[in-house]
């Protein structure tokens, strides 16, 4: 016994050594087979001592059973993405923009260069060094639970390791899951044995692994983690982000080893063009390379945009092309009834996957680029996944080549379509065009809106042809229907599952996502947060009048105009009876107003801001102050009871010095928050 128990913990510390040597230090210093015996090994010693087994220990990395749905919960800290540049001089005026912010000089600030890694993000919290949660990115607020799934990837420490007793009790590291490309052929050719549909590439295998119900086929994959970003932590230490990867490391989490600190911008360049080169000899896809400012505190002082950090910024290396031929142009609708064409062509290889169609975006765009069906035409993938027609060849054209006309009627309801003048779509006016419909449950249940597993382009035309949706709400009630779904053409008893477990869970994703999948004009995945957050449910914002929706940030007056007519609209009322009588989460945490504290030269004032700031963005200062306290408003009256005035003020500054009313400058300001 004192023999097993020696035998085990020493197992557990080889395995442990041997990962990290295979994962963070890529250099490996035993075969998988010798690995797998140790791991053999200490199983059997566990199967003998099952009061032994730990929840970190090796072994646990098989998973579990299969659960019915994940949940979803919210980041400690928003995880926020970055924003794209493709050329150098972008990279400049970057640059430029982050000096500016700092008012700094070029030698006052350091970068680190990552490479950009064609993964799935992911957030590890680790307290007192146990991994005790994993999140999937989800909309940047919240994401999914996939602690389960994560647990079996060898990569990612379930315990972190420290000689120097340094792990702060609680950490958070971000970074890419990333299914190497030799994984992405093994999987693929597995599955086209087993008569199951190819993934066209290796980020969506991995997005569509970490959202398997069921870990132990999770655990049969083999990933890749490189960490790239902080969480929450606490106690937090680290000055530069460069000290945080080293520390990590040593802790036991892959780092990317190309990672290079640069001192100037131009290093930066040269250290894009030299990735460029490496990365096609690495066993994983790398996009681009993600810039950051390497201070923390620098980081902080330039913020964030309404989405993206000002400290960090990806250079995209530039798309692959090919050369094809037009063979046929369709017109295809929207979920607003716009008319899109679409080109289909031979099929060619580009950038890792068969292309056959493009989209030509509106007829204007054909007519400019005077593309002819039987051209041979330039093509390239936007952002590496959606092909588009660059230019056509005009001189390799023949007499056979065949002049595109505009659309007349609806390819699917055969009503007329118009053009409404100015604009450049012609659209089908027919509110319950069949075609239309599709669109509306397809951008429904999409990724960014209900996220519903199980529920993508295909199976919707599936289900809507055998009748079984025709509204959101009948989404909802399709386990009322299961024999009917068993019926169903490649609808097994495992996939009907998957797809109500996955239905199950969006019902629970909250007003945001509903509001943001509902297709009302103006309102993205930003407006529908707010709007959430601001009301907190739907019978609140079914009760604010224009005016009130017009109050939340960010919201303009078309904005909640559109809002306030689509929720009173029959349709919209309908929809939203619907959704509620069959259960689904139309409510949102509401946005906990900050308690300013008593002793702030903000608490209870009535601000105005006019004029130009140097150092402040509007609503970031509208925003700060909010947080202090104070009321922001955009007009001068009596009941102000400060103005602050930037350069240029004008009739607003005159009038507060009529009125009397304080009035501060900038450096006043300056001095006052810092
Ligand atoms: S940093 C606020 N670093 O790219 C910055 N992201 O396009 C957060 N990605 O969501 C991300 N490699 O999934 C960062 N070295 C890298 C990255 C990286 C890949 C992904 C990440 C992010 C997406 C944004």
């Amino acid at each position: 016994m004192a023999n097993d128990t020696q035998r085990i913990e020493q197992l557990r510390a080889d395995i442990n050594r041997h990962n990290r040597l295979y994962y963070v230090d890529a250099s490996p210093q035993i075969s998988d087979k010798a690995f797998d015996e140790l791991l053999k090994e200490l199983e059997a010693l566990e199967a003998k001592h099952p009061e032994l087994i730990t929840p970190d220990s090796p072994t646990q990395r098989v998973g579990g059973e299969p659960i019915a749905g994940f949940n979803t919960v919210a980041h400690a800290r928003p995880m926020l993405s970055i924003d794209n540049t493709y050329d150098r001089d972008d990279l400049n005026a970057w640059h430029q923009r982050v000096l500016k912010g700092l008012d700094i000089e070029a030698s006052d600030v350091n970068y680190l260069a990552e490479p950009k890694i064609d993964g799935v993000a992911v957030n590890l919290r680790y307290e007192n060094g146990q991994l005790t949660l994993a999140t999937s990115r989800g909309d940047g607020q919240r994401g999914d639970d996939i602690t389960q799934n994560v647990r079996t990837i060898n990569a990612i420490p379930l315990k972190l390791h420290s000689e120097k007793d340094d792990i702060p009790a609680i950490v958070e590291v971000r970074g890419e899951i990333v299914i190497p490309d030799d994984e992405f052929v093994r999987i693929n050719e597995q599955r086209a044995e087993a008569g199951e549909e190819r993934y066209a590439n290796p980020r969506n295998l991995t997005a569509g692994t970490l959202k398997q119900l069921d870990s132990k086929l999770v655990a049969q994959r083999r990933m890749l983690f490189f960490a790239h970003g902080i969480g929450e932590i606490e106690p937090d230490t680290f000055t530069l982000y460069s000290d945080f990867l080293q520390a990590i490391r040593q802790w036991g989490l892959p780092t990317n080893p190309l990672t290079q600190v640069c001192a100037t911008i131009d290093d930066v360049w040269q250290t894009i063009e030299a990735f460029d080169a490496q990365r096609r000899k690495l066993q994983y896809g790398v996009d681009g390379v993600v810039v950051k400012v390497n201070d923390r505190q620098q980081q902080e002082t330039l913020g964030v945009r309404s989405k993206s950090p000002r400290w960090c910024i990806a250079y995209k290396y530039a798309a692959e092309q090919a050369t094809t031929k037009l063979l046929r142009v369709d017109w295809q609708v929207g979920k607003t009834g716009r008319l899109t064409p679409r080109a289909t062509m031979e099929p060619v290889f580009l950038a890792g996957t068969t292309v056959q169609h493009a989209t030509l975006h509106n007829y204007d765009e054909i007519e400019r680029k005077d593309i002819h069906i039987g051209d041979t035409v330039v093509i390239e993938k936007a952002g590496e996944i959606i092909p588009q027609v660059i230019s056509v060849n005009a001189e390799a054209r023949d007499k056979s080549a065949k002049r595109i006309e505009p659309p007349t009627r609806c390819p699917s309801c055969d009503t007329e379509v118009l053009k409404i003048d100015e604009e450049v779509d012609y659209r089908c006016q027919n509110p319950e065009c069949p075609a239309q419909l599709r669109e509306r449950l397809i951008w429904f249940a999409g990724r960014d809106q209900m996220d519903i597993d199980g529920l993508g382009e295909k199976a919707i035309h599936q289900l809507a042809d055998a009748g079984l949706i025709n509204s959101f709400g009948d989404i909802f009630t399709l386990k009322d229907q299961r024999e009917k779904l068993l019926e169903l053409e490649r609808m097994g008893e495992r996939k009907v599952d998957n797809l109500l477990a996955g239905i199950e869970t969006a019902k629970g994703r909250g007003l945001r996502r509903v509001l943001a999948g509902l297709g009302i004009r103006h309102i993205g995945s930003g407006g529908s947060l707010r709007l959430a957050q601001a009301f907190g449910d739907i019978d609140a914002l079914l009760g604010a009048d224009e005016d009130a929706i017009a109050e939340v940030e960010d919201i303009g007056p078309i904005t909640a105009q559109s809002v306030h007519e689509f929720l009173h609209s029959d349709a919209g009322a309908h929809v939203i009876d619907e959704l509620k009588a069959v259960g689904v989460d139309l409510t949102e945490p509401k946005l906990a107003k900050p308690e300013p504290s008593d002793d702030s030269p903000f608490a209870g004032k009535t601000v105005v801001i006019t004029g130009t700031l140097e150092k402040f963005g509007r609503k970031e200062l509208s925003t700060q102050l909010e947080s202090l306290g104070a009321k922001v408003s955009g007009s001068v009256s009596k009941k102000t009871d400060l103005l602050i005035a930037g350069e240029k003020a004008g009739s607003k500054l005159d009038k507060a010095q009529s009125l009397g009313v304080e009035i501060w400058d900038e450096a006043k300001l300056i001095e006052t928050l810092t």
